[in-house]
């Protein structure tokens, strides 16, 4: 899907050459003279639209209107909420239609979010899956001109952050929503050193030999009931300087969670699939920085492993040497994104981070907790956990700080290891992120629980792209307050 920014008066917009054109009114709409201003005017003095948000008015065909379809669409106040859910009721029509060249026009501006916002939505509501299907399946919208009656700098550069963001979200669907057999850890590791030939980065893959002589017995455990062997996958983009800090991302990459020994049951097991949820959001992140291309460095590390029951599989009550040294007794196996995220989170330390930020579809606790509007997320500090919650809010990708006091560890005392790799039913996403706390202190870190916003269930299932457009808007933030504290020392 192409997309493109430019300068539309709503006299111009009547003559645009498309499928679809969809015109936004605001609350501050303001009639000139042209086709569309008096439709638009006739349709509210008559009481047939408003500009009420997601008030839809179609016509077809009208006088001295290039574009057959004309679909006015009400917004409101013209927030990005507005935009949001105005722009969701369409897309369903869009698609049905199988509309290939749309235009939409703001007769008012529009502020940057609220762009942002439009364009997400129009991506999220028109996505196709087709990788296993047996025929082809393409997206019908090709190309999507975006009219505003003044492009500013700010504009434009929201503009493209949006196109990047949207090209990484899709990354990390198209990833997530693949079959357990066709996104093996594998074909993940494939995935990012093709992804790392396109852009300013770089990528190295360690197998099973590489991961034993780490020592990362946590992780090893995990990955030894399967068939498939383990891969760990190291991404560095670079654009900042090299004496630069990364902000390291660490994605939970369990290509298919059975469960193990301690078996899931059967029902809505396929979702499981999902379970790598967490590395795709690394990987669209990363696909968003090749087009992006913002002056920050950050790092994406991936273990990733299948998690099954087997001869060879790692047994309940089983203690294990992680590649921090701790020991830890495997009460569950079932509990094994912990086990290998705790071993990435140990290498992540040579990195000497600004912070490190691990993704994980870790509990279902934690869909108890939040549902599926707002991911879990821990932080050691204050700062790090603002700026998460702000981006957040800013992409619309929400979160909700959680804690992580030293009392809940009490949970994970063991009898035979430093510590057990779970707690009771109590508080289930905290003891988890308290598992995870004891291999961090050597960084400010931050724990993003997606097991209730990585994908949706039921009719609708599919991978939602989260939380790629929450850490995009905080990387790029490191970005911006940069140049803001840089700004501030010399004086501009
Ligand atoms: N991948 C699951 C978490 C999960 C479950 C995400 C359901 C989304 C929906 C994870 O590996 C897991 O199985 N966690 C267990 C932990 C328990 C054994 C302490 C869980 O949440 O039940
Ligand atoms: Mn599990
Ligand atoms: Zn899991």
């Amino acid at each position: 899907m192409n997309f493109e920014l430019k300068t539309l008066s709503l006299a111009a917009a009547a003559k645009s050459p498309s499928d679809v054109l969809i015109v936004l009114i605001s609350d501050h709409f303001q009639a000139t003279k042209d086709p569309l201003s008096s439709l638009i005017e006739k349709a509210v003095k008559a009481k047939d639209f408003s500009s009420k948000t997601g008030k839809v008015l179609q016509t077809y065909a009208a006088l001295g209107i290039s574009a057959p379809n004309v679909t006015f669409l009400g917004v409101g106040a013209a927030k990005a909420i507005d935009l949001k859910s105005a722009m969701a009721g369409l897309t369903a029509g869009l698609k049905a239609a199988e509309t290939k060249k749309l235009t939409v026009v703001s007769a008012e501006p529009l502020s940057a979010q609220a762009l942002q916002a439009l364009m997400l939505a129009l991506a999220e509501g028109t996505y196709i899956y087709g990788t296993t299907k047996s025929k082809p399946v393409t997206r019908f919208l090709s190309q999507v001109s975006l009219g505003l009656p003044k492009v500013n700098l700010d504009l434009q550069n929201a503009f493209k952050a949006a196109v990047g963001m949207i090209q990484g979200i899709e990354f990390a669907k198209e990833w997530a929503n693949r079959p357990a057999n066709h996104s093996t850890p594998t074909m993940l590791a494939k995935a990012a050193m093709a992804l790392a030939r396109s852009g300013p980065m770089s990528c190295e893959i360690l197998g099973p030999k590489e991961v034993a002589k780490l020592g990362m017995g946590s992780f090893m455990a995990v990955a030894k009931g399967s068939a498939e062997p383990l891969r760990f996958i190291v991404l560095k983009y670079q654009g900042g300087a090299k004496s630069e800090a990364p902000t390291v991302l660490v994605g939970k990459g369990i290509t298919f969670d059975t469960g193990g020994i301690s078996i899931k049951p059967a029902s809505e097991m396929d979702e499981m699939k999902f379970d790598m949820g967490g590395a795709a959001s690394v990987l669209g992140v990363f696909k968003s920085l090749s087009t992006i291309k913002p002056k920050i460095n950050v790092v994406g590390l991936i273990p990733t492993c299948e998690n099954m029951p087997d001869g060879l599989a790692v047994k309940p009550g089983d203690v294990v040497t992680s590649m921090s040294g701790q020991t830890i007794e495997i009460l569950n196996t079932d509990a094994e994104g912990r086990l290998i995220l705790c071993d990435a989170l140990t290498y992540a330390e040579r990195f000497k981070p600004r912070a490190v930020i691990d993704i994980a579809t870790l509990t279902g606790a934690c869909v108890i907790a939040l549902g599926a509007i707002r991911s879990g997320m821990f932080a050691t500090e204050d700062q790090l956990a603002q700026g998460l919650l702000n981006a957040g809010d800013e992409a619309m990708d929400l979160c909700w700080r959680m804690p992580l006091d030293d009392e809940y560890a009490d949970a994970l005392k063991s009898n035979f290891a430093d510590v057990a790799n779970v707690g009771g039913r109590a508080g289930g996403a905290i003891t988890a992120a308290k598992f995870l706390h004891r291999f961090t202190k050597k960084y400010p870190w931050a724990h993003l629980d997606i097991a209730g916003t990585a994908w949706k269930g039921g009719s609708s299932k599919g991978a939602t792209g989260r939380p790629v457009g929450l850490l995009l808007h905080y990387l790029l933030s490191q970005q911006s307050s940069k140049s803001n504290s840089s700004a501030k020392r010399t004086g501009h």
